[in-house]
């Protein structure tokens, strides 16, 4: 069985992670995975670190995209995906999450039907000026296998007219299948709840992080509590009075707490041109406030793992906190990841100083303790090998 993974973006690097590492231990004389990076990072901090300390296999082709504006970028990578995938002939493209990334191999492999497995489907902010949230829907809506991290992922897809078997056991992965007889098809796309890759990725990496790293000793974080943040949505990197509110807050709690801040070059940017000229000098003056350039992702394992309590406007970081059992403030209106805010684990902040603080002060009085099992079993990614290999060989079999 062929595949091709398209990977462009950080996360969607770090999570291709768990797939090949699951070709590669179980599945290397079966599956031959070609992998694309579309360049749309491109700093070897933003990308070929990964590669470097993720045993993930060199891209078989780099179409260097670069940054430019969502419909100039997504332009250039869907020509270059189209062409790949004609001479490729793969079984299945395999696609990650919301990025103009994913965006541009849906729409190329499905205008050439080539089947599309959307791995992290269904997840909703219900905000569509997200650009991200246009991008999951269209893929989604273009996909032949699903596989949603969460009962969430799955209720969404179920209320847009996705056809969930629910007369299943009731385990994750099968209960949640479109699990019945036949091949799926763009037309009858197949839904499974699988679980969360990087809940994967964050179990087989979290030891070799704390042997591999020193980042702790270096940041001279040692016994010492800190706070790990991380900004970089559009929503809050671009607008000023967001992104003051944001730093506003971070000032606050650096009177009394050290902060570590990889920061995006998004953010990195940004912050000179939309942070007024105080408040720069006061964050760049703080020795309070470590300002670092993006990690590793061990790095940053390492950091969740020792941090208090994390602050972020990330996706993969809110999760990964959570994972490692610690309280998160979500710098957004709304989140994806909606679970963990129903648990009491994380709280929705926006970028609002009162609200960021007023969440500081409610962990530090109830620090949780309670963190339920709800991203699977951290072997997602052979679940999702097993549902193509018995599409492409018994496509009548149920996983
Ligand atoms: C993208 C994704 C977002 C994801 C994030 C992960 C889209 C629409 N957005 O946002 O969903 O959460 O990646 O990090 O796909 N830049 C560099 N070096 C790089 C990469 C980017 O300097 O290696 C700078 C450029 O100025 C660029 C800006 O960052 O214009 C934004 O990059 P881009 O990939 O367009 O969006 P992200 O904000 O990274
Ligand atoms: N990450 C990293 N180094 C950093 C910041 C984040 O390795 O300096 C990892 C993080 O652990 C997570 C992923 O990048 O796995 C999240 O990426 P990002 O926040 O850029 O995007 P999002 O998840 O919001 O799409």
């Amino acid at each position: 069985m062929k595949l091709v993974t398209i990977i462009g973006a950080r996360p969607q690097i770090i999570k291709a992670a768990a797939l090949s590492r699951a070709i590669r231990n179980h599945y290397a004389d079966t599956i031959q995975e070609v992998i694309v990076h579309t360049g749309q990072h491109y700093d070897d901090n933003m990308s070929q670190v990964f590669f470097d300390e993720l045993g993930i296999p060199s891209p078989d082709y780099n179409l260097h995209v670069g940054s430019a504006s969502h419909g100039v970028q997504t332009a250039r990578m869907t020509e270059g995906i189209e062409a790949l995938l004609i001479k490729e002939q793969p079984d299945f493209i395999v696609l990650y999450g919301d990025t103009n990334s994913t965006l541009a191999g849906a729409v190329a492999a499905a205008k050439i039907h080539v089947p599309i497995v959307h791995i992290e489907a269904g997840l909703r902010s219900f905000n569509k000026s997200m650009p991200e949230e246009i991008n999951r829907i269209v893929c989604d809506h273009c996909s032949t296998l699903l596989f949603t991290p969460t009962k969430a992922g799955l209720e969404n897809l179920k209320r847009e007219g996705f056809p969930i078997d629910e007369s299943g056991p009731s385990t994750l992965r099968l209960a949640a299948g479109t699990a019945g007889s036949g091949s799926a098809t763009i037309d009858h796309p197949k839904v499974y709840h699988c679980g969360d890759i990087m809940y994967d990725n964050s179990l087989h990496f979290a030891n070799i992080a704390e042997q591999k790293t020193d980042i702790i000793q270096r940041l001279e974080l040692g016994g010492k509590p800190f706070i790990l943040a991380t900004i970089h949505r559009d929503t809050n990197t671009d607008h000023p009075e967001r992104l003051g509110a944001i730093f506003d807050a971070l000032i606050e709690l650096s009177k009394e707490n050290q902060i570590v801040l990889p920061l995006h070059p998004r953010t990195a940017k940004l912050l000179k041109t939309n942070l007024s000229n105080e408040k720069q000098a006061l964050v760049f003056s703080s020795a309070n406030i470590k300002l670092i350039p993006p990690v590793s992702f061990l790095e940053m394992i390492a950091l969740e793992r020792h941090a208090q309590l994390v602050v972020t406007d990330s996706g993969g970081v809110q999760k990964e906190a959570y994972f490692f059992k610690k309280p998160g403030i979500i710098l957004r209106p709304e989140t994806e990841w909606v679970e963990i805010v129903e648990t009491g684990n994380a709280i929705l902040a926006d970028a609002d100083e009162c609200r960021i603080l007023k969440a500081w002060q409610h962990f530090k009085d109830n620090p949780p303790t309670v963190f339920p099992e709800i991203f699977g079993d951290g072997h997602a990614a052979e679940f999702i090998l097993n549902v193509m290999l018995q599409q492409k060989y018994n496509k009548y079999e149920t996983p």
